[in-house]
């Protein structure tokens, strides 16, 4: 067997629905990075799950474009790793309605994220927006991934791939492999620098609770000298994650950033206050975040080679999915064409 096929394989995405986050790289990209040499891997840039919310097109062309950007700067081999835009392969869509015909409707109705997202697009409410896991699903198991980095809020989503993966074994014999979530043990769920009792996320751009890997240093430094701490009146530095929510976010990414256990840092800083605290993590951002934004500005000058990526990546990613298509629909009982 060679070296590819002893390998185990991952697949994961993130939505070009925003600029990419701090959240989005401590819980799932640098995870990519460290898993990318052990695995099999391949990336996704999930246009397809960005359209159930409203998108200005230009937008999301130019935001895919620059995701793709900073996949590599983050440190994503395109050699090593197959980088593909989610739309580019049919498969995925052909899947997705194959596996809505084994999701349950009340399994998706207790979809957390469905019912977050619901409550803030009331206007809105689409069945895309419903029936997301099951892309998400189609997505993990066209490749017969066996793990999937992601960051804590995307963990029901591959749980109920498993489900469905179960259940559709359970018919037809061992068509789909048994994915995993893989969820790192400090940077799972970054919270927002202004209300760190909700996730870091890309609706937050505007307000200051939200850093993205493409932002000037002197913004991160802004963000995080702003960051709201906690209103308990000891201005100590100790991980609390129930009373002192806002510092202990501020710790998981010191931590994540530096490589330091929270009683390092605790030690660190003992005597110290926020005022100095605040500033130093700015800064350890600021220099994670450096090279991958100087390396992504340089990468999106060169328009020719991302898309000789993101070609290079379909079609390798296409063959993979089109197999599994192929074996799904003969299950099924479709004719073969
Ligand atoms: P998305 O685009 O919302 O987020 C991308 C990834 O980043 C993680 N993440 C975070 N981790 C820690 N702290 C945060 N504040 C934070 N914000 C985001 C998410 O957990 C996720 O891993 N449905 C997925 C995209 C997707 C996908 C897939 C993922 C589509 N198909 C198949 C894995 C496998 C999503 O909306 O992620």
């Amino acid at each position: 067997m060679d070296e590819q096929n002893r390998k185990k394989t991952i697949l994961s995405g993130i939505k070009p629905s925003g600029d990419l986050t701090l959240g989005s790289y401590m819980g799932a990209i640098k995870n990519w990075v460290e898993l990318a040499d052990e695995y099999n891997c391949y990336y996704m840039l999930a246009d397809m799950h960005a359209v159930t919310v409203r998108q200005d097109p230009a937008e999301l062309r130019r935001r895919t474009l620059s995701q793709l950007a900073q996949y590599i700067a983050c440190g994503l081999d395109p050699e090593k790793n197959t980088l593909f835009i989610q739309s580019h392969v049919p498969a995925h869509a052909e899947l997705a309605w194959a596996l809505s015909c084994y999701t349950m409707f009340g399994e998706l109705s207790r979809m957390t994220q469905f019912k977050d997202k619901a409550a803030k697009n009331a206007d809105n409410i689409n069945a895309g927006l419903f029936t997301y896991p099951v892309l998400m699903a189609a997505d993990i198991l066209l490749y017969q991934a066996d793990l999937v980095p992601v960051g804590e809020d995307q963990k029901q989503h591959v749980e109920l791939t498993r489900d469905i993966a179960h259940r559709f074994n359970a018919v037809y014999g061992d068509v789909f492999t048994m994915p995993e979530p893989f969820i790192p043990k400090t940077g799972a769920r970054i919270m927002s620098l202004q209300t760190p009792c909700s996730k870091m996320s890309k609706s937050e751009q505007d307000n200051g609770g939200c850093v993205c890997l493409l932002d000037k240093p002197e913004d991160i430094m802004r963000c995080f000298r702003r960051a709201v701490t906690d209103c308990d009146t000891v201005d100590c530095v100790r991980f609390d994650p129930e009373t002192k929510q806002g510092v202990s976010n501020l710790m998981q990414i010191y931590s994540v950033c530096t490589g330091k256990s929270f009683q390092q840092i605790q030690e660190e800083f003992s005597g110290l206050g926020y005022g100095a605290f605040k500033p130093r993590v700015g800064e350890a951002v600021v220099e994670l975040l450096r090279p991958i934004r100087e390396e992504a500005e340089r990468l999106l000058r060169d328009k020719a080679y991302l898309e000789s990526v993101y070609r290079d990546g379909a079609r390798r990613a296409a063959q993979v999915a089109g197999r599994t298509v192929r074996k799904v629909y003969k299950k099924l009982g479709f004719v073969q064409p």
